[in-house]
């Protein structure tokens, strides 16, 4: 009876794995060869990166248009690096990373590729719709004593936003930081995040991104925002290996702390996503919450970086401005009614320094981060780009984002306010283009996890003007 029913099962899995319809040739997929995860990381220009992680020994092949068969290359192989020995966590483990991570650069002209069984339609050149999601991980973090209930798909709705956002069916999918939240061992007597895995290592990261992020990362392909959570001292390591917009080395890994000064600080990039919008992507997750002085290391990158971000921003007509921490945004506070300035102040500290006016380079039409768990969209009747904060995806809420701002309040400096719309609870955005409209014309909806809309804003030439729906 056991051997039969054994059989059975065996049987109907093989059968389930074995055809694969729809594809231009079939393949016999085991449970070593079933990956991980499957999806595509948008990089500089146009140029799209697929990334495979997998438990196989080897790298499976690519086939474009049903043609063409390549082997994907090893981006970076299984390994549990030495053991960092400054995490901020009490508690601390050797990351292991017991899969291959795999890539191969989108062919030039292609229409799809197929891989491991998934046939994955080619990254379009013309992005109409943008699905925005951020700070999305189920936080556990033993220093601040914060445990969310990760098991309680209603107190960590990643997986429910991922699936409304995905039904959405976007061009492109924008990640702006704070991926990987599970750094310390859920505590024994909590049974809302009991069983949960934690670490740096693959297996957080599944729990984390990889399986509630599935449908999303099949929808379409994503532009990653580094947050604070993927410094070289926290979870910098999974960042690196599955990811960052560039190739992967043993010196831009995390591995050894002495390389931080580099592998800490990416270089800005610009990601086209039309024939006149552009994305500049920055990587500001070692800021400070205080402002810098000229002599800090960092205050000197980021104002080499922001330098770039200028010549970057003059190359297109409109320019999104991507990172983690925001600059012009209301901190979480304890009451709706309550006002609390959250703008980076090591971040304001080196953008005021170069850009006095406005802090950012003339061509920035919109500036958009996380870090913050709210939505805001504030307008500035100043030359300020519209500042958007989507950090509502999944991490625990840390309190309400100021019910009204009065208009011709001032967020920092002379930055005076002209609009200003905010939602304390958990949810995603997406940006469509306008149609009828110039290329900085773009509508902004805020969504709940399952998918309503609630706010609109209209996004036109720097300025937002928003409504509830
Ligand atoms: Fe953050």
């Amino acid at each position: 009876m056991l051997i039969s029913q054994n059989f059975r099962t065996f049987a109907a899995t093989l059968f389930a794995g074995l055809f694969i319809s729809g594809c231009s040739h079939s393949l016999i997929l085991t449970a070593t060869n079933t990956p991980e995860a499957v999806f595509t990381v948008q990089t500089e220009g146009q140029r799209a990166v697929l990334r495979v992680v997998t438990r196989a020994a080897a790298c499976p092949d690519v086939a474009w248009d049903g043609r063409d068969t390549q082997r994907m290359l090893q981006r970076a192989v299984p390994a549990t690096p030495r053991l960092r020995q400054d995490s901020g966590q009490a508690d601390n483990k050797p990351a292991v990373f017991d899969v291959l991570t795999c890539e191969a650069t989108w062919a030039q002209g292609v229409a799809y590729a197929d891989v491991v069984g998934q046939r994955i339609a080619a990254p379009k050149s013309e992005i109409r719709r943008i699905v925005i999601v951020a700070d999305t991980g189920c936080r556990m973090k033993a220093s601040e004593n914060a445990f969310q209930a990760c098991n309680d798909a209603a107190k960590w709705p990643f997986a429910q936003i991922a699936q409304s956002a995905a039904a959405l069916k976007p061009d492109l999918v924008i990640h702006i930081g704070d991926m990987h939240y599970r750094e310390s061992p859920c505590p024994t007597s909590n049974s809302g995040c009991a069983n949960t895995e934690w670490g740096y290592g693959f297996a957080a990261w599944q729990a984390d991104f990889f399986k509630p992020a599935r449908p999303l990362l099949a929808a379409a392909p994503w532009v990653f925002v580094r947050g604070n959570h993927e410094s070289c001292f926290r979870a910098g390591q999974g960042w690196f290996r599955f990811f960052d917009s560039q190739v992967w080395s043993e010196a831009r890994s995390c591995n050894e702390p002495k390389n931080d000064m580099d592998a800490d600080y990416t270089e800005p990039y610009e990601v086209q996503i039309g024939k006149d919008t552009q994305l500049v992507v920055f990587d500001s997750s070692k800021t400070s919450g205080k402002a810098f002085s000229q002599v800090d290391p960092t205050y000197g990158k980021y104002l080499t970086q922001l330098k770039k971000v200028e010549t970057l921003a003059h190359q297109k007509m409109t320019i999104f401005f991507l990172s983690h921490h925001p600059l012009l945004a209301f901190a979480p506070a304890a009451q709706a009614d309550q006002i609390k300035s959250g703008g980076n102040a090591g971040l304001v500290s080196v953008f005021g320094a170069l850009f006095p006016q406005r802090l950012f380079p003339t061509g920035v039409s919109v500036a958009m981060h996380g870090h913050v768990h709210l939505f805001q969209a504030i307008s500035f009747k100043s030359d300020h780009p519209a500042s958007l904060v989507m950090g509502n995806s999944g991490s625990a809420n840390e309190g309400f984002a100021p019910k009204n701002v009065p208009e011709g309040s001032v967020a920092i400096k002379n930055a005076v306010i002209a609009n200003y719309a905010a939602r304390s609870d958990y949810g995603f955005a997406t940006l469509d283009r306008v149609e009828s409209g110039s290329a900085s014309d773009w509508l902004l909806t805020e969504y709940t996890t399952t998918g309503v809309p609630v706010i609109q804003c209209q996004i036109s030439n720097g300025k937002s003007l928003c409504a509830n729906i």
